[in-house]
């Protein structure tokens, strides 16, 4: 491992570490140590440096850890997961498993990074995601179902998600179509379906889950919309591997439900967690731009919007909408 992962691993627990002990542990001089403290900033950490105590991360957090992940999921649900991969880095643990996905691996295999330097958000956006700060997942799914029939797919992953977070005693989340996760109008989680597969079938899915936990505020500037954090809304650490254990049950069992049920069984869920029914809402689509009433989804998924006497059926596109903070 990479001395800049092993000497986050002795910080992680955001105590002081002197320079002399972490240079004995990582076998480098005190200069050694020092340049690689700086280099955390490229990772979008913040540590205090204080003479006489050493260093301090701002933040402890927990380390990832796949046996701590797999173990935490209920038996019934870990039949269906493969391997856990942890990585401390990587560009998007959504397109690593497209490529591992590529050459067989099976269905239920899992991903998860401390930080992604190139992190893929929906609609071409790039997902900011700096080390420790959030849970990135990414898991691999096989449907023995053609692409087309996979539509609501990204629906029913945002129900299981909200449904992951009330689990852990998240109160008050709520869905945008498709699958934004909002709390208080802010953004918790964001949730990338990646679909391929012959035309008449089987579909390999990555399903990408982004949750926010603990951002740096520095980092949440640069965020182009209203987020907000775990560690806000429960006031505290948050740990990242129980939260990574309740998503992977939820999912691993939807989704064999959703292979066999399709979208139905999701339906009263997303009624009650949407929260864009009977308001506002500005629809966009490429250059089109359609305000209405949102009438909640059909039963393929796909939202409705009423607009001048006329209801609207779309299965892509942007959807606005105010909520009350
Ligand atoms: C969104 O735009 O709301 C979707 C964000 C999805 C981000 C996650 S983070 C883990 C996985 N890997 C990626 O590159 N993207 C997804």
């Amino acid at each position: 491992m990479h001395p800049r992962f092993r000497l986050l691993g002795l910080l992680a627990d955001g105590h002081f570490h002197s320079g002399e002990a972490l240079g004995a542990a990582l076998d480098l001089s005190r200069a050694g140590v020092w340049k690689l403290v700086q280099s955390l900033a490229d990772l979008g950490l913040e540590v205090s440096a204080v003479p006489g105590r050493g260093y301090r991360l701002e933040h402890a957090f927990q380390l990832l850890d796949a046996e701590r992940i797999l173990s935490a999921v209920d038996p019934a649900a870990r039949g269906r997961l493969a391997r856990v991969e942890v990585l401390p880095t990587v560009d998007s643990t959504n397109r690593f498993l497209q490529s591992l996905g590529a050459s067989g691996a099976p269905s239920g295999t899992v991903c998860l990074a401390e930080h992604q330097s190139a992190g893929r958000g929906r609609r071409g956006r790039t997902w900011i995601s700096p080390f420790g700060a959030a849970l990135y997942l990414s898991l691999l799914w096989r449907f023995p179902l053609a692409p087309a029939a996979l539509g609501p797919l990204s629906v029913a992953v945002g129900v299981l998600v909200a449904e992951a977070l009330e689990d852990l005693g998240v109160e008050g989340a709520g869905l945008k179509w498709p699958n934004d996760l909002l709390w208080r109008g802010r953004k918790l989680a964001g949730v990338l379906t990646e679909v391929a597969g012959e035309a008449t079938g089987p579909a390999q899915v990555v399903i990408g889950l982004g949750v926010n936990v603990h951002l740096p505020p520095a980092v949440g500037d640069a965020i182009d919309q209203p987020w907000v954090d775990l560690s806000t809304i429960q006031g505290g650490r948050v740990d990242r591997n129980v939260l990574a254990s309740r998503l992977l049950e939820r999912l691993s069992i939807g989704l064999d439900r959703f292979s066999r049920e399709g979208f139905a069984p999701f339906r009263g869920a997303w009624d009650r967690l949407d929260l864009a029914r009977g308001r506002p809402v500005v629809m966009t689509l490429g250059e089109g731009r359609v305000a209405g009433t949102c009438r909640g989804l059909d039963d393929s998924g796909a939202l409705l919007v009423e607009s001048q006497g006329r209801t609207g059926r779309y299965l892509s596109g942007e959807v606005s909408l105010r909520l009350p903070a």
